[in-house]
């Protein structure tokens, strides 16, 4: 029973801890971080439900921050070996490294993926599960890293993004690419949805 509690307080402090931990960045790069509070359980988990696990391949976890939604994708049977985790924060990148020792983490800029991650092969990637504040950069952009993201993921592959808005992050083309949305993940705070983008030409 004791044991039982002892290990509950130490979950309650880890998580306590990645709160501020997620503040602090918030407030030295409130563009960059895009939240002030890492995602809940529920929303962590729908992205990871469109990850396509008997895809073979590793899959790509853009900004995971403190590592929630990386948790999710685990938990979707992901082996940790098959991860590679993109990250601006060289702080998150820490964490990461101390809680997930056989993920690949690369510390860099998502906006220039082909350049960051030039030594994965192009059309080789089984799914992408982006966290990233794709509203805080101009829409052009937000299309040119959707565009890198598909070069690097196998045909048909998804693209799964949430975000908090009423429009898509990248705006549909439906001779590019298709988009799948879900309804609103009211537990989160605040609520957001999920987007799933595939290349279709
Ligand atoms: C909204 S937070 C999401 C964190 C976590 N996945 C979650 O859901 O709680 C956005 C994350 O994207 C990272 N990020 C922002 N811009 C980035 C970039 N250009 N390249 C890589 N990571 C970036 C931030 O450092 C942060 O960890």
């Amino acid at each position: 029973m004791l044991d039982i509690s002892a290990r509950k307080v130490k979950g309650l402090s880890a998580k306590l801890a990645d709160e501020v931990r997620f503040l602090r960045n918030w407030a030295e790069k409130p563009l960059t971080t895009g939240a002030v509070s890492p995602s809940g359980p529920d929303l962590s988990r729908r992205m990871a439900s469109f990850v396509e696990a008997e895809r073979p391949g590793p899959v790509l976890e853009l900004g995971p921050g403190t590592g929630v939604v990386t948790h999710a994708i685990l938990e979707r049977g992901i082996p940790q070996s098959r991860v590679i985790a993109l990250e601006y924060s060289a702080d998150f990148c820490r964490l990461l490294a101390r809680r997930y020792g056989d993920m690949t983490i690369v510390q860099g800029d998502a906006y220039r993926l082909r350049e960051t991650l030039a030594d994965v092969e192009p059309g080789t990637l089984a799914s992408i599960v982006s966290s990233m504040p794709l509203f805080s950069r101009p829409k052009e952009e937000r299309r040119a890293l959707l565009m890198q993201a598909f070069e690097l993921l196998q045909p048909g592959a998804p693209f799964i993004q949430f975000s908090y808005a009423l429009v898509p992050p990248v705006a549909p083309d439906p001779q590019a690419f298709s988009v799948q949305r879900t309804g609103w993940i009211l537990k989160n705070l605040p609520p957001a949805r999920v987007w799933v983008y595939r290349r279709t030409s």
